[in-house]
This record gives structure tokens, sequence and C-alpha cells, in this order.
């Protein structure tokens, strides 16, 4: 029932809402923002159908052919929007200090003067949905509530697909829960009788804000993933780590997957990669041929949430219910699991598209089609010298569609986490897999990752940068409380998980990647489960344990050669010289807060390399 509404008068919240509260908040921000309708997001399957053929009507959205892609869509983003922002991301604490150097701060007091000001009327002329959700199963005791006030339709449906959204999370907050406030415009408020462009938002201002204290979340300007969808990157990863700081847990930008091998034996492990490295790739794993009796299961590609069990392990879960994943690069070749995910009730957003109405991006076919609409609307041809996707082109699907999806994906209490991986783009230096020598050391290699950069931010594409636990874009306060966090956390638990460092992205002379990668990276996995199990050899380096090339199993892949293994595995001394020095700079830029656990475990490399 969408009747008009008065701002401040009456926002018409349907009988089952009782909480209040969250009426009252509803209706402070229609004042504020001051919508023509005011809609209470269901979360049922009518309302997606409803909404995806009001996008359709308006040019947001075509629906894809049915026979090709049932029940799909592709929409095409406005082209001054299409990845995150991290230089307009804020980080809004009271102290600075708490934000650190590695996040934009300005303070509360300004910041909410300035959403104060730009919120003004920013959704005039449309329509405000109430969108609430749960991350991680409804219900759950790691469980949290948020509820997004948007003004844009893609938000709606992109939410249902990744969350758990809808009307059930009013009965698990009741009168009085807990949720954290999410506002969301796209900042493209429409006068009377203006006609909308297919893909609303505003050019000239962006603000992704988070309020640590509160624990609020307001977003302006951008309609595009992690800008957008507010349970992702902002609330369950920057206010998420700051709750996990606050409360004993972690909110980690990680996959997570289970290894089981022939014997039976189940090894769950999680991986952090920072954005467009492989997180999807390596969560829906296929084994090669050769690894007959192995099997690889998906719990989730992007954000894990990891908590002390009472038995003194490390569980998580996945907050999310969906994937929001890189689609350039995904083939039948590279990741056959996410290909048989994506054959129906997906919105792609700025891949290109067919003749026949299906999607081509690059690298999903060897030979292009012949001729495509590109993700600007454009006719291409393979010769038309640009892009047919847009590098962060993405798909948005259901989880629960993904043939490896691991039966425990939604158990409320997770899964044990016996090893963590972290792992970044590195053309030199980092070798194919290390492993650290216990936790501290294990934190010291993921705080001192690197990685170079990709399309999934706006800027510069391909600089190496510190990209400590893949969460420099994410983590909510300060870098070294943050690792000083990783610290005592693993100091609190019984069984430790194992840390592993891998690069699959070492190239040779010519550019091209060393390591075949993709399925070839079971080879790693096997490695690390075994040590994890006690079971594999390795070899002491002055950076950690690594396999010898008998360390690890060839059968498929005799190809690759020693050399080639050494290529990919050795650690040289004037290029880790360069890398302490690198870990040194940004010690130094957090030097006021850093734990001296990880500045005496740099002195100790130094002098290992040195000997
Ligand atoms: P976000 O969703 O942005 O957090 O990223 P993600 O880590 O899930 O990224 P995704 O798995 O979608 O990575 C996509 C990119 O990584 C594509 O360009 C792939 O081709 C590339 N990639 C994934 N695995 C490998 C690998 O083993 N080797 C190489 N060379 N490239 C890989
Ligand atoms: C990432 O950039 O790490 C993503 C995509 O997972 S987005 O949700 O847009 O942040
Ligand atoms: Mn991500």
């Amino acid at each position: 029932m969408n009747r008009p509404f008065t701002p401040g008068i009456d926002v018409n919240a349907p009988a089952y809402v009782k909480h209040a509260r969250a009426i009252e908040w509803v209706s402070e921000i229609a004042a504020l923002t001051k919508p023509d309708l005011i809609v209470w997001c269901d979360g049922t399957t009518a309302e997606y159908d409803r909404l995806c053929d009001e996008m359709v009507a308006a040019g947001t959205m075509r629906r894809l052919n049915p026979k090709l892609r049932p029940n799909s869509f592709l929409a095409w983003s406005d082209p001054t929007d299409v990845a995150r922002m991290e230089d307009r991301t804020f980080i809004c604490s009271e102290q600075k200090e708490d934000a650190g150097p590695t996040n934009n701060w300005v303070s509360p007091v300004e910041m909410r003067a300035t959403m104060a000001k730009i919120f003004d009327g920013s959704m005039r002329g449309r329509t405000m949905y109430v969108v609430p959700f749960s991350m991680g199963p409804l219900g759950s005791h790691i469980a949290h509530v948020g509820i997004e006030l948007t003004d844009s339709p893609y938000v709606v449906v992109s939410m249902k697909v990744m969350t758990r959204m809808g009307a059930k999370v009013w009965d698990v907050l009741g009168r009085d829960g807990h949720f954290v406030p999410c506002i969301h415009s796209v900042g493209a408020p429409l006068a009377t009788g203006q006609r909308d462009v297919p893909w609303p938002c505003n050019k000239e201002h962006k603000y992704i804000v988070h309020f640590p204290e509160t624990k609020e979340i307001w977003s302006y300007g951008s309609g595009y993933g992690g800008n957008a969808l507010l349970g992702k990157k902002c609330l369950s990863l920057r206010i998420a780590s700051i709750m996990g700081k606050e409360q004993g847990w972690l909110a980690e930008h990680m996959l997570i997957l289970g290894v089981t091998a022939p014997s039976g034996e189940k090894t769950y492990v999680s991986a952090a990669f920072p954005s467009a490295c492989g997180k999807t790739n390596f969560a829906m794993i296929v084994p090669p041929p050769a690894f007959e009796g192995w099997k690889v299961t998906t719990i989730g590609e992007d954000i894990a949430w990891i908590k002390p069990g009472k038995d003194g392990r490390l569980y998580a879960i996945n907050p999310e219910a969906g994937f929001f994943g890189v689609a350039p690069g995904t083939s039948n070749k590279t990741n056959p699991n996410c290909m048989a995910t994506l054959k129906e009730n997906v919105i792609f957003t700025n891949v290109a598209l067919t003749p026949e109405g299906d999607v081509w991006w690059e690298g999903m076919t060897d030979t292009p089609p012949a001729e495509l609409i590109d993700w600007q609307g454009q006719p291409w041809t393979p010769d038309s010298g640009r892009k047919a996707a847009h590098p962060n082109s993405r798909f948005t699907v259901p989880a629960s569609q993904c043939p490896s999806i691991d039966p425990e994906w939604e158990n409320p209490t997770g899964v044990p986490i016996s090893a963590f991986m972290v792992g970044g783009r590195r053309s030199n230096t980092v070798p194919l897999v290390v492993e650290s020598f216990n936790w501290d050391s294990g934190v010291y290699l993921a705080a001192t990752m690197g990685s170079e950069t990709t399309a999934a931010a706006t800027g510069q594409v391909g600089i190496v940068r510190r990209d400590p636990m893949a969460m420099i874009p994410f983590c909510g306060y300060h870098m070294a409380d943050y690792f000083g966090h990783w610290l005592k956390l693993g100091r609190s638990v019984a069984h430790r998980p194992h840390v592993f460092a891998v690069n699959w992205f070492r190239t040779d002379a010519n550019g091209r990647f060393i390591w075949p990668g993709f399925g070839e990276n079971m080879r790693v996995l096997k490695w690390i489960v075994e040590r994890c199990q006690g079971k594999a050899h390795a070899q002491e380096t002055a950076i950690g344990w690594v396999p010898d090339f008998d360390d690890i199993e060839w059968k498929g892949l005799e190809k690759f050669t020693r050399e080639q293994f050494a290529s990919v595995t050795s650690i040289k001394h004037d290029e880790w010289e360069a890398e302490l020095a690198s870990h040194d700079e940004l010690f130094a830029s957090l030097k006021t807060r850093l734990p001296k656990e990880l500045q005496l475990r740099l002195e100790a490399l130094r002098l290992g390399l040195a000997a």
C-alpha cells in the first residue's frame, strides 16, 4: 500500500512494524529527503518482479532473452558511476586518530552538517524504499540487522539478492531490537515533470560516510555496488570491523571454503585477497581431474565474520546471501561453478549485450562475438579497440544457486577455520606460498601484504600499495589498532589457524603470468590443508615455511617445470630489501599505535634475510 505521504506527519508503516524508534527515524529521514512516496519493502518475489518490470519500463534495466538467461536483467550505469570511490569514503569518528591514517576523516559535527545539507530534498520526485535486512541468517546470534532507506529501486532488488531482506526482519527486530541505520540517495532529485535518466546519480558530489560511535551509514551520489548496497562493505566490513573490535570478533574481506580430502576429512579455510584478486574464483575452485576424491565447497566469496567458539576454535559465517562478483575473466575454463551459478535469476551490470539478448564480457569465450552492444550502449565489434564490458562490470546472483555451495553455508554457528590465507597481486617478490612460523608472524605477513591496484575502485590501476589483510578500503578504525586486535584475538583462543601468504600473479619477462592459476591453485590448497593436518613437508626460509618442488602434487600438470617452480617461489634479496623498506614505511605511518610485536618481527626478518 503506497499512499502519498506528507513529510513529518505519517509514514504509513505497515501494521507488522512494531518498532517505534525505527518508524520515527524513517519519518525524520523522509522529512529531510522529501520523497514523493514511501514504500515499505516486504522482500517478496512479487515485489522484486514488480520493481524489475518498472526498471525495464524506465530504461534502467533490459530483460535478457528468457530462453538463454531466464529471469535475468542487464543494467548499464552512468559512465561516471562504475566502482567504489575510496577518496569519497569517510570514517567520521569523534577523534581523528581513531580513524587512523589509512582512512579519510572529517569531524562528525562538520560531516553531519554536510549530510543535512545535501540530503535536504535529495529524494524529491522519487520513492523512498524502506529496506529491512539481516546480514547473516535471520535470528542467528551472529547476525546483525540493518535498515536501508534508498531512492534506488536497483538497490532494493540487489539487496534482496545480497541479504536476507524483507518483512520477517521486523519480527527479529520486535519493538526495540538494534539495527544499523543506512541512508542512501542517488542524489538526483526530480523537479515536477522532469524526465528521469536510466541511471540517476550525482556527478558532482559523492559521499560514503560512516559514523563509528553511533554506527550509522550515509551514502550519497552513487548507485553502484559497494557505494550503494550498504549491507555489504559499509555495514559488513567498516561498521562490523568496529563492532568486532569492541566485542571480540573479526569482520574480514575473506572468502570461506571447505576442502574435503579423499579420506573424508574436512578442513575450512578463509582467504583475504584484495578486490578483483580472485576470491570468487578460489571460493568455487574445481580441483583438476588428477585430484580424484577431493572436493571444494563454498561458504562465501567476499566477506567473513569470525568469532571464537566455546571449543577454542574460530568459527566463520558468510553474512551475505548473494554474490556481487567481477564478470570479466569469468568463463567455463576459469570458473565453471560460477558460470553455472549465473544460469538464471541474475542482475548483470555494465557487461555487453549480444544480438540474441544474452550477455558477454572479456574472457567469457576465447573468440568474442562478431558484434555486440557495449556497456555504454554503443555498437561494438572485436576491432573497435575498446572493452565491450567495463573492467569492474559485475553480476548479482543468489548464493544458493552455486553448485559448489556448502551444505553448512547457512549454519548460524559457522564453520571452524583451520587456515587463513592472504594474497595480493604481485608480479615479483612474494612467493607462490609461504606459511608463517606462528600466529604473530602470520599477523605480520597479513599486515604487510601488498597488491597491485585493480579496477574495483576508481583511481590508477596496477600500482603496488600496502593492503593489510585486503582491508585498506574497509577497516573502520585505526589500522594499527586492527593489527593489535588480530594479535590479541589469536592469543585468546586455544586453536589458532595457521597463516599462509600466497601469490598467483608472478610474471615473466614478457609480463605473462607464470603460475597457471585458477583450478591449478588446488595444488597449493592441498599443501596448505595438509600442513594444517601436520602431513606435508616444508622447507624453512627467512620469511617462513615453503614447499619444495616435491612437496606439491604435480599429477596432470607435468608440463610445469622445476625451473618455472623456482621462478614463482624464489626469495630474492634485493627484492626483499625493497619490500622490507616498504613495510617500514607502512609501520612508520602507523607508529603512534603500532603493536611492538610487528616492529620486532620486521627487525628479525631483516637479520634473517641478511644471514
Ligand atoms: P571483489 O569481489 O572485488 O572483492 O573481488 P574477488 O577477489 O572476488 O575477485 P574475483 O575472484 O572476481 O577476481 C577476478 C579477477 O582475478 C579476474 O581478472 C580473474 O581473471 C583473476 N584471477 C582469479 N584467479 C586467478 C588466478 O588464479 N590467476 C590469475 N592470473 N588470475 C586470477
Ligand atoms: C570489492 O570492491 O571488494 C567488491 C565490490 O567486493 S563492491 O561491493 O563494489 O565493493
Ligand atoms: Mn570485495
